[in-house]
Formats: structure tokens, sequence, C-alpha cells
């Protein structure tokens, strides 16, 4: 990167978090935040992450990472950081001004979109300092912006600060093969239209356990981790068929054991990680009440309370009924899958303005 080609280039990222109706749980023992188990994922589209990225003029001294107005912590952002900085040749720090439309560090995936812009942020800044043809005003699909290449770089570097962040990179169906530097596109958003997730929203206080603590205690001292690890090979594989066929059935059966194995592994872990909260098992039996009745609706759980029913908009209104019931004051947020993350380039007069909205 030539930083005098332009003295304070900006972009604003929208990326979306990433569902896994297949796992992530568990890192490699060696390969920088590799995962050791092969997930499957769905970009949401209802929920976006909101990324401002600049370069901080030279001779700044550190990165300034500031998300919902609260200022990070270094350590959390470092190593992305110093490897974008490697990745795109230059010694500039970045300064990232950040906000979620919904709850975050709460077990909704927002550090999945939350890298994700930054990964992408770090390559559309690399692309306008070096003069690449990039869009001025407007958003335009990450897809157009940047080649395959830029994107499989910018998942491998999203990887770094979290590996589900891997998949975020792209919209549609994802897939993030164990041991993988970065993730491959499946199938676009348009693949399953009718696709719906209904997050039941149980809790929306921050969780006292980071996913990447937690899955490490749970390789440490859980005995189920081998057997997780072991079965997820042939749910993953499965799953992927299942999608393929659009058959929501046994997807959603599959969806279902494996964050049932995931949270068996984590419960024996030592302390136990324990996620679920009342709602969320009243959430569970209103699914199994709801599939009894002849209604597909199969949900899944991450490192914390929420619980994600996976769906048909058709049964949408009926699910939502249902939990009204159920659960009257759990919040409820619809998505469906997302296109992908979207880029714009910002004029330069705004540049000092930066941080407006
Ligand atoms: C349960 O990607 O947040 O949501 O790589 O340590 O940052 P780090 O973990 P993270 O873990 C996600 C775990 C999960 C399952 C998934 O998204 O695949």
């Amino acid at each position: 990167m030539n930083p005098a080609s332009n003295a304070n280039p900006a972009v604003l990222i929208r990326a979306n978090p990433s569902l896994a109706l297949v796992k992530y749980w568990g890192k490699c023992r060696f390969g920088r935040n590799r995962p050791a188990s092969t997930s499957l994922a769905l970009s949401l589209a209802g929920l976006t992450t909101r990324t401002e990225l600049r370069l901080l003029p030279p001779g700044a001294a550190a990165d300034q990472m500031t998300l919902g107005g609260q200022i990070q912590p270094d350590e959390r952002f470092a190593a992305f950081f110093d490897q974008a900085r490697r990745l795109y040749r230059h010694q500039r720090r970045y300064q990232a001004i950040s906000s979620n439309d919904f709850p975050s560090a709460a077990g909704l995936a927002s550090s999945s979109s939350g890298f994700a812009a930054l990964a992408l942020g770090c390559a559309a800044l690399a692309g306008q300092a070096a003069g690449a043809d990039f869009p001025a005003t407007g958003d335009c699909l990450a897809a157009d912006g940047l080649s395959a290449r830029q994107l499989t770089q910018a998942s491998a570097l999203a990887r770094l600060g979290s590996a589900s962040a891997a998949r975020a990179v792209y919209g549609g169906w994802t897939w993030l093969p164990a041991g993988a530097a970065a993730a491959i596109p499946l199938q676009a958003a348009g693949f399953w239209p009718d696709f719906r997730v209904l997050v039941v929203v149980a809790s929306r206080s921050a969780k006292a356990d980071s996913s990447r603590g937690a899955m490490n205690r749970t390789r440490a001292s859980s005995p189920y981790y081998p057997a997780w690890l072991r079965d997820a090979v042939a749910v993953s594989r499965e799953a992927r068929l299942a999608l393929y066929r659009r058959d929501l059935e046994r997807l959603g059966q599959l969806a279902r054991l494996s964050y049932s194995r995931m949270h068996a592994s984590a419960l024996a872990a030592d302390p136990p990680l324990l996620y679920w909260l009342p709602a969320s098992l009243v959430a569970i039996q209103c699914c199994a009440e709801l599939r009894t009745a002849g209604i597909g609706a199969w949900e899944t759980m991450d490192a914390g309370p929420q619980v994600k029913i996976l769906c048909e908009q058709k049964d949408i209104a009926a699910i939502r009924a249902a939990l009204s019931v159920a659960l009257p004051a759990a919040g409820l947020i619809e998505a469906s899958p997302a296109t992908g993350p979207t880029l714009a380039a910002w004029p330069s007069e705004w540049v000092e303005g930066f941080g407006q909205p």
C-alpha cells in the first residue's frame, strides 16, 4: 500500500453475523485460530454490524477500536491489526468505530460480523490506497468490489479475530472446514429464499464466558471433547447434502444434533459451561411441540442463552403465535439469508467528520 496516495482513506462496511447450523467448537492446537471442527453456516440479514474504518495519520501510536461507544481492549484486536499491516504492507494504525443493531457478546455471533467488517474494511482500504477502481458513493456488494482472491484473504484475516468471522465475509451459506485458513461460500442467499431464522432473545446481557475461553476450557478439560470432534465430521457432511437438497427436516435434525453435542461437551468441562436459561428451555420445548403439530421449527443455540429457530417463511406466523403464548416477554428477531456484506467508499470531505452517521 502506498499511504501517500490517499492521505486519510476511510470506508464504511455493513456485515451480518454468521449463524452456524453445524458448529465450530474448538481450535486446532497450531495454526492461529483455525477451527478443529467443520462448520456450516448462514449469514443473517436482519442483524447488522456497521463499521467505519480509517487509517490514522502516520505516527499515530496505537490502533483504536470502539464498539457501541466503548473503547475495546487492545489485546483482543492486536493480532488482527498487526496481520492486516503485514498482509497489506504498510505501517499505519487503524481506527474503527463499530456498532451492532442487536445485543453484542450475547451469543448472537457479533464477533463474526464484527471481524468480518473489519477485515473487509482493511481489504477495501488497501484497494482504495492502491488506486483500485473502487465505488465512490453508495453501497455495493463486497463481491462486486473485491476479487475472489481478495475475499479469501479477507476471510483468513477475519479468522484471526474470530474463526466464525471467516464465514461472515460472505453472504448466503458458507462452509469452514476443520483446519482451514478461510471459509468457502457454498450457496448464495437466493438458493433458499424462504429459509428463515427466528431469534428468541432470552437475555440481552453480555455472556460471562467468551466463546474463545469456553472452547479452550472444553478442549482442555471435557472428557467428551474428543467424541464431539469425532462425531462432528459425519454431521457436517450430511448437513451439507441436506442443504443442497433444501431438506429442512434433515438439516434441522442435524443442526439439533450439532448444537446438542457441542453443549454436551461444554457442560462436561471443568468448571462446567452452562449457557441455558429457563427461557431457552421453554423455547426448545415450544419447538418440539410445534414439530409434533407438523410445523418445521428446528432450534439451535450457540455460546449464549438465545435460541435460534430454523424454519420456512410459511410457518413464521404459527411459530410467532406459539412463542407469544409460551414466552410473552422474549424479544424476537426475524432473519433471512443475507446477500453479503456491503461496502461504501467515503468521499474525502467526510473524512474530517469521521464518526458522523
Ligand atoms: C458457538 O468464532 O466467536 O458460535 O474464534 O474464539 O473468536 P473465536 O470463537 P467464535 O466462536 C463461535 C462459536 C459458536 C459456533 C459457530 O459460530 O460456529
